[in-house]
């Protein structure tokens, strides 16, 4: 699959890292799960094409330190646009570690960085687009999200509900997840670790928004998403 941006500008100042150097083992294959093959192409390929169609100002890819030289293949074959100056930089223990590996390397015409799972491969440009906007309009951070069907219970270690949050007040929140560069990098400096950038950013005391997110970004996580990308690739070659 080929992806040319729509517009070489539309994501200017912008900076995507996508990390993948997780080791993926809830899906039981036998590699890193952003190696792991979609269709011709891995799960990493796929990620990457869509960040370059995005039209970011540069894209880097955090990855295991064993598989640096794969993906440097990937940018070979898949950064033939000319566009995102993609670079590959190899992943640490904890995810918090290996975004901050991508951090590290965004140069200082990038003020505005997004954070994206690999493993939400199939997510579209417009919402790359919807999260820049948001955070070029003010915000210290946008996320995209989605409301929750299910209820949602907080249950204490025996299991006992202890809260029921009002279902309208939750979101079930994606990524890229979108910062002022320098909040981002202050934010990781703390050290702290968190399932999600936004979780970061809060605890510095900054207002980071919602906007909408897109069913396409689903977490390939277990087998069962796994066969659901395939099969969306296979109906429309997404
Ligand atoms: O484990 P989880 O599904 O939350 O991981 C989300 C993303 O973070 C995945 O794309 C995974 O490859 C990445 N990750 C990473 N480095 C780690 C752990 C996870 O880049 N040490």
């Amino acid at each position: 699959m080929t992806h040319s941006p729509h517009d070489a500008h539309a994501l200017h100042g912008v900076g995507v890292v996508v990390v993948a150097a997780g080791s993926g083992s809830r899906l039981g294959a036998d590699r890193p799960k952003a190696f792991v093959r979609l269709d011709g192409e891995t799960i990493l390929e796929h990620a990457l094409v869509r960040a370059l169609a995005a039209g970011a100002a540069r894209v880097v890819l955090v990855v295991p330190a064993e598989l640096v030289e794969e993906a440097q293949g990937f940018l070979d074959l898949h950064a033939g646009c000319g566009c995102g100056d993609p670079v590959v930089v190899p992943g640490g223990a904890e995810r918090g570690d290996s975004v901050a590996a991508g951090l590290a390397v965004l140069g200082e015409d990038i003020d505005v960085v997004l954070v994206h799972d690999a493993a939400r491969c199939l997510t579209p440009a417009v919402v790359y687009e919807r999260v820049v906007a948001a955070v070029r309009a003010g915000a210290a951070g946008a996320v995209p999200g989605l409301p929750v069907v299910d209820t949602i219970k907080i249950v204490d270690d025996d299991g006992v509900i202890t809260a029921t949050p009002a279902r309208s007040t939750l979101r079930a929140v994606q990524t890229p997840q979108g910062f002022q560069l320098g909040l981002l990098r202050e934010a990781h400096a703390s050290g702290r670790q968190a399932t999600d950038d936004a979780a970061l950013v809060e605890q510095l005391g900054h207002d980071v928004v919602v906007v909408e997110g897109d069913p396409l970004g689903f977490k390939i996580t277990d087998q069962e998403d796994l066969r659901r990308a395939r099969s969306l690739l296979a109906q429309d070659g997404r």
